[in-house]
């Protein structure tokens, strides 16, 4: 909106109408507080401000109190891990071994041979220890050195961190997604990690270690309890956590709190890092609901800004089944902008890079600016997005693909998302019914039934790269398309289900 090749939220502001008209119920706003950019953002200098680059409490007010009007929450991002080495508590805390900001942080010494005190590494490569030559301790990092890792074992930031969401609380926000929250308390004897299972889920993020000693400990479990407790202390607030690092659901669902005191939606990325697989999508999703706590909401991720877009990782003739299973799973779905429209990775040469992880691992894949690239709303010069240089290139494709010509096109990803959302939004048997496997259908197929309210509806998403031929006839006499990824009808109780498609029939 300023020209200035930034999104901002007098952009979000007048893009809120296709948020709504889309039908999204909430939005999620990575962090847009003050911020030297080290981490595009989550390296925050001030928790209770906004950064001029995206505009001021002023405008963020007017941005809570548009959305409001359309029925939209604005949900913030929370970084309690770790702050920006700029923030004035760090500034402190590095200026003596007196100072009474000192034990904010995390500060170790050397072990007596001068090496590191262990060897924890950092999320972007390189060790997770920063030598400060003026006070001569180490600092932990578990992300850049530009993010010291603040201490939640010091009751003080404990109640200064609780005190900045209050801030915004107080404004009205309706909720915060609390970032990399799983690293909140790590071993207090400092242990070293040990090296990380090959195919495991660190390993395939191209971690070496494995975060055994650093990531889901009871003392992060028990913080998280404390959090809730401040979003409690206001009517109807959401509390989501960045706690999806991990296949090992043992440890993601102690994040519910028990009884569901902790996060009402703890992030669930298990999908997000699968193939795409039904046999391996299936069993992901058995072992999940079979074990959510009674009461809570089981949700899914299937894109973000730190994974690779679904319509390049998993193909993008298999893309709109993606949306369709995670828009008719049982669970609260989490929607990556664009990909409503199919949008796919933009390739950057690492030269062009902008991303810290990208850039401290060259030769991988494992940058994430190709899955940022700005939003692609019409044909007009830069895609609407802006009228300066964009932060990040567009896409090629940007001229045949963007929000004006999906809209007009009845059946772009567009619509069969919007179509989508309504029939969840309408259809009770989508939002709350029971959610029951329907197996052995056919290779590669994965098919379920969500029943409420009388009404059975039943789904089926082709995997494979050959046309399945599916008899429902022990399940129903007869069916009827209320969508399909192809839009094509489909009625009986045999359907030849293309390769890559899927369908929700009414049985
Ligand atoms: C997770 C965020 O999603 C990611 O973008 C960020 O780089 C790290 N946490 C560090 O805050």
């Amino acid at each position: 909106m300023s020209g200035n090749g930034i999104g901002d939220l007098r952009g979000i502001i007048q893009r809120l109408d296709y948020v709504a008209d889309t039908g999204f119920d909430a939005i999620w706003i990575s962090p847009i507080f003050p911020s030297p950019m080290a981490d595009f953002g989550y390296d925050v200098s001030d928790y209770c401000d906004i950064h001029p680059l995206f505009g001021d409490l002023e405008t963020f007010d007017e941005l809570l109190a548009t959305a409001h009007e359309r029925n939209l929450k604005i949900i913030l991002d929370f970084v309690p891990n770790h702050s920006s080495d700029q923030h004035p508590w760090f500034i402190e805390s590095r200026s003596s071994r007196n100072n009474p900001k000192r034990d904010w942080y995390i500060w170790k010494d050397a072990k007596d041979d001068g090496s590191l005190p262990n060897n924890w590494e950092s999320e972007f490569g390189g060790p997770a220890w920063t030598w400060d030559e003026k006070t001569q301790q180490y600092y932990l990092h578990t992300f850049l050195r530009q993010q010291p890792d603040l201490n939640w074992r010091n009751p003080e930031v404990v109640e200064a961190m609780h005190n900045n969401l209050r801030f915004w609380l107080d404004r009205g926000v309706d909720g915060f997604r609390v970032d990399a929250v799983i690293y909140l308390i790590k071993s207090a004897k400092f242990t070293d990690n040990p090296p990380s299972t090959p195919g495991s889920f660190w390993d395939k993020l191209g971690r070496r270690l494995s975060p055994d000693h650093t990531a889901h400990s009871q003392g992060t479990y028990e913080q998280i309890r404390l959090m809730r407790k401040v979003f409690d202390e206001y009517e109807d607030r959401v509390h989501i956590g960045e706690t999806g690092g991990t296949t090992n659901f043992a440890q993601l669902i102690p994040y519910y709190g028990n009884p569901l005191d902790g996060y009402d939606i703890p992030f669930n990325f298990s999908l997000l890092f699968a193939d795409w697989d039904a046999t391996q999508i299936s069993s992901l999703i058995r072992e999940y609901y079979a074990v959510i706590p009674e009461g809570g909401s089981p949700n899914f991720v299937m894109g973000n800004h730190d994974a690779h877009r679904i319509a390049t990782r998993y193909g993008y003739e298999n893309h709109r089944s993606v949306a369709m299973l995670l828009l008719t799973l049982w669970g609260i779905p989490t929607i990556y902008y664009g990909d409503e429209l199919g949008m796919e990775d933009v390739f950057i040469p690492v030269a062009e890079r902008i991303d810290p992880w990208g850039i401290n691992k060259p030769d991988e894949d494992f940058g994430r600016d190709p899955e940022r690239t700005p939003m692609q709303w019409d044909a007009s010069p830069n895609a609407g997005f802006t009228t300066g240089k964009p932060w990040l290139p567009l896409a090629d494709n940007y001229k045949q693909s963007n929000v004006a010509m999906q809209s007009a096109d009845p059946h772009s990803t567009l619509n069969f998302y919007k179509t989508l959302l309504r029939l969840r939004r309408e259809l009770s048997a989508l939002h709350i019914g029971s959610f029951t496997f329907v197996d052995n259908l056919a290779k590669d197929v994965l098919a379920y039934v969500r029943e409420a309210d009388g009404m059975r509806l039943f789904v089926a998403i082709n995997f494979g790269a050959e046309t399945k031929e599916i008899n429902i006839s022990q399940i129903t006499s007869d069916s009827k398309t209320l969508l399909s990824t192809d839009f094509e009808s489909y009625r009986g109780t045999t359907i030849n289900l293309p390769a890559h498609q899927s369908v929700l029939l009414e049985i």
